[in-house]
């Protein structure tokens, strides 16, 4: 029996992008997010800075690219959900089905990232909102330009993050505000929902990054974050480090969560796709340096320590925003850009178990989307309470890389150190080794000489590097 949402056309209707345009951007707003304006620059801060950046750097050349042409190949060939799409590259390839495995591991992947994420961008909304009121209050004194949090001292300004997590109700009407949003624009679809969000919330976002980064120039200490985020001291270079680079690395491109086969699976036109992935895999990276160059003039002008962590962007900005000029506005555009960022990933996240529910369960993509965003609405729940209620549950503390982690950094550290570095090892020796070559060229349309680059790095490469970093990065042990 066909049931009405596969006659209405949501099971059955083919979904796609526009135009090839239409696909960048989509694809760049899923890369683009949290991973490169929040976790990339605490991360390249608690690191040292500039041997980090240079080794993400090198992984994204060696293993991001390459894999984001493997992922994306593989949704274009198999035309539907990642699980359903791998199946079909193997069965071209007289390979085994029990392949799409690593898809259905990127799906639960995707799934929880999506949990924590939303809440982490449920801070962001939070912080918007307050920045909002700054501004406003900062236009009622007729000083449009002057800072936020007028009179207040650095540690009231800095216990907001403290009252903000100590506060469930609030991380949840955020949390759930933030999903809800996510929710909306999957349920509508690939073209009138993901697609259009992408066409109006990436330009907005360029806008702010450059004018923000334009700002930090002037009125930041921008030699000293060059200095900081480009010059290298190897000595800082811990295999800890390593694979946190190559974690940020997979993250911050989404890979290993099926999101590419995913988004790739809605094109539609023929043509190459090696340019395209480059421009992802560009676009991104530059997007984290410029991060870097628009957060890091800020702090070290505030004389805040960059290697703050986590709580760099929610702590350590907020303090400068009272000092600088124009601080309220700055402060208000600059929790709106994370924002953006974080809304055009989400629905890339949400938009893997959807698909996923539409072609393998035959859902319609309404009742799809909504399982899973109120599934991961519900897990998030118990990483906001990681904060307040449940505070000092450690989840997998039994784990020695794990002890200690609250519930949101279990789920992140889980999901970023075991199951991406799976889902991409599975990939690439699937790609590498597996699927037909003949097959292959002919839907990536690389030249011999830039295929057999490319096969070269995806079969051994990606591999022996993610094989490595995750064998000492999951039992950090074996280093004595
Ligand atoms: N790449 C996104 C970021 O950097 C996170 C993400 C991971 C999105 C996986 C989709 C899939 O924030």
């Amino acid at each position: 029996m066909v049931s009405k949402g596969a006659a209405m056309g949501s099971a059955s209707a083919k979904e796609g992008w526009s135009s090839r345009g239409a696909f960048i951007l989509a694809a760049v707003g899923a890369a683009v997010g949290l991973g490169n304006i929040w976790r990339f620059p605490a991360l390249a801060g608690e690191s040292g800075g500039g041997a980090f950046v240079l080794v993400y750097i090198a992984f994204v050349a060696l293993l991001g690219l390459p894999l984001v042409l493997a992922e994306i190949t593989i949704g274009r060939i198999g035309q539907t959900d990642a699980v359903g799409s791998i199946k079909e590259v193997a069965k071209r390839s007289q390979a085994s089905g029990g392949w799409s495995a690593f898809g259905g591991i990127g799906a639960i992947a995707a799934f929880l990232i999506l949990s924590f994420y939303s809440v982490v961008a449920g801070w962001v909304l939070y912080y918007a909102s307050v920045m909002g009121g700054e501004l406003v209050a900062a236009i009622g004194r007729g000083d449009p330009l002057g800072g936020a949090f007028a009179g207040e001292s650095v540690d009231q300004i800095q216990s907001r993050m403290g009252d903000l997590f100590g506060n469930p109700w609030l991380l949840l009407g955020m949390h759930a505000g933030f999903m809800g949003v996510t929710w909306f624009i999957v349920s509508r679809g690939v073209h009138a929902g993901i697609e259009k969000a992408a066409t109006y919330l990436m330009p907005a976002f360029f806008v702010l990054l450059i004018g923000i980064t334009i700002y930090g120039a002037f009125e930041g200490n921008f030699s000293e974050a060059t200095a900081f985020l480009f010059t290298a001291d190897f000595s800082k270079l811990t295999p800890q480090v390593i694979n946190a680079a190559l974690g940020q690395a997979l993250f911050s491109l989404s890979l290993g969560v099926a999101g590419l086969i995913t988004y790739g699976s809605y094109i539609r036109r023929s043509g190459g796709l090696g340019g395209t992935s480059a421009t992802i895999a560009l676009a991104d990276t530059m997007v984290a340096m410029v991060a870097g160059l628009m957060i890091f003039p800020i702090v070290f002008a505030a004389g805040l320590d960059p290697a703050g962590g986590p709580t760099l962007v929610f702590q350590a900005l907020p303090v400068a925003f009272q000092a600088m000029p124009g601080g309220a506005l700055i402060g208000f555009l600059f929790f709106l850009l994370i924002f953006v960022a974080a809304l055009t990933s989400s629905i890339s996240l949400l938009e893997v178990p959807t698909a996923y529910g539409k072609g393998e369960m035959r859902w319609t993509r309404f009742v799809s989307a909504s399982i899973f965003a109120l599934g991961a609405f519900i897990l998030g729940i118990a990483s906001l309470l990681g904060y307040n209620v449940w505070a000092g549950v450690s989840p997998l503390g039994f784990w020695s890389i794990f002890e200690g982690l609250d519930i949101l950094d279990t789920i992140d550290g889980f999901t970023g150190r075991v199951m991406l570095p799976l889902g991409v090892m599975l990939l690439s020796i699937f790609i590498g080794w597996k699927a037909d070559a003949k097959m292959l060229q002919a839907s990536t349309g690389l030249s011999n000489t830039t295929f057999r680059l490319w096969r070269f790095l995806v079969a051994w490469v990606c591999p022996i590097a993610v094989g490595l970093v995750l064998l000492f990065g999951l039992f950090p042990g074996l280093l004595g």
